[in-house]
């Protein structure tokens, strides 16, 4: 039987990302992690790093728009390892940059939308049987304050009107949080939403202000690793509460 906590991270296909730091600062902590990416080369790729550093680090094939794809990783985690620790639902896109309510393309918005909200929602689905075997069993969103209505930089209310459709998913990401966690207090199952903060993981973006990728993934870690009388159903920046 595995004596580390298990954690599963979506959407580890680059380096410079929120997952691939997340999953190191994890690894570091004594976590045995299995990152995934739709595309298996680059998470064994990356694994193949971290294990270079002696990390305990597994890649797994996972497209979370792809029903098929999560039964197969669902499978392979199970026999392998047979529980789940802690689902983090990092995965996401970032697509229609200048849609606008008037203008945007709605076939645009609904796959926007497979990929933020229902393909996490489906991931979250089929790994809780494999969740509910664990002793501390944890789900952390990785949300964005775009999806609050009133954080004071990236919230609804504050921010111009651009990404449109990204703001959206994650406001409804942020919802479903608040559900999930109701829906399973009771299994001691934590659920909680992160936002990073704005981290530099593409190119040209620390010249806007964004922040180190380390510290956009402590927040994540924060969360990860909650203790079982941890916070359910919040909204989390740094491990202070975000507002809605
Ligand atoms: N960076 C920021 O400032 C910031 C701020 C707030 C929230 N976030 C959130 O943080 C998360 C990570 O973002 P990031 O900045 O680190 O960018 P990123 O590296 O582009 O991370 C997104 C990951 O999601 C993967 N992905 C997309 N659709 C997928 C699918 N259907 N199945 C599996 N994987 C899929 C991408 O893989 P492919 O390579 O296969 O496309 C990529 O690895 C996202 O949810 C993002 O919305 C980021």
């Amino acid at each position: 039987m595995e004596t580390r906590n298990i954690v599963l991270i979506t959407g580890v296909s680059r380096k410079e990302g929120l997952g691939y730091e997340t999953a190191r600062q994890l690894a570091g902590q004594g976590y045995k992690v299995i990152i995934t990416a739709r595309d298996y080369q680059k998470a064994a790729h990356l694994a193949a790093t971290m294990q270079e550093d002696k990390l305990d680090v597994v890649p797994m094939e996972l497209d979370i728009s792809n029903a098929e794809s999560i039964t197969k990783c669902v499978q392979h985690v199970t026999e392998r390892l047979g529980r789940l620790d802690v689902l983090i639902n990092n995965a996401g896109v970032m697509t229609d940059f200048t849609s606008t309510i008037a203008t945007a393309d709605l076939g645009v918005v609904k796959a926007c939308f497979d990929s933020n909200v229902f393909g996490p929602w489906q991931a979250t689905q089929a790994f809780l049987p494999l969740l509910r075997k664990s002793t501390q069993p944890r789900i952390v969103n990785v949300t964005s304050g775009m999806g609050s209505y009133d954080d004071p930089d990236f919230g609804l209310h504050h921010f111009p009107g651009v990404l449109t459709t990204y703001a959206l998913t994650k406001l409804t990401f942020n919802a479903l949080t608040v559900k999930a966690a109701k829906e399973l207090k009771d299994e001691g199952i934590l659920v909680n939403a992160v936002c990073p903060g704005f981290t530099a993981t593409y190119e040209g973006l620390k010249e806007q202000g964004a922040r180190p990728v380390e510290e956009g993934a402590k927040s994540i870690v924060w969360a990860a690793t909650l203790p079982a009388d941890g916070p359910t159903g919040g909204f989390f920046r740094d491990g202070k509460s975000l507002p809605w």
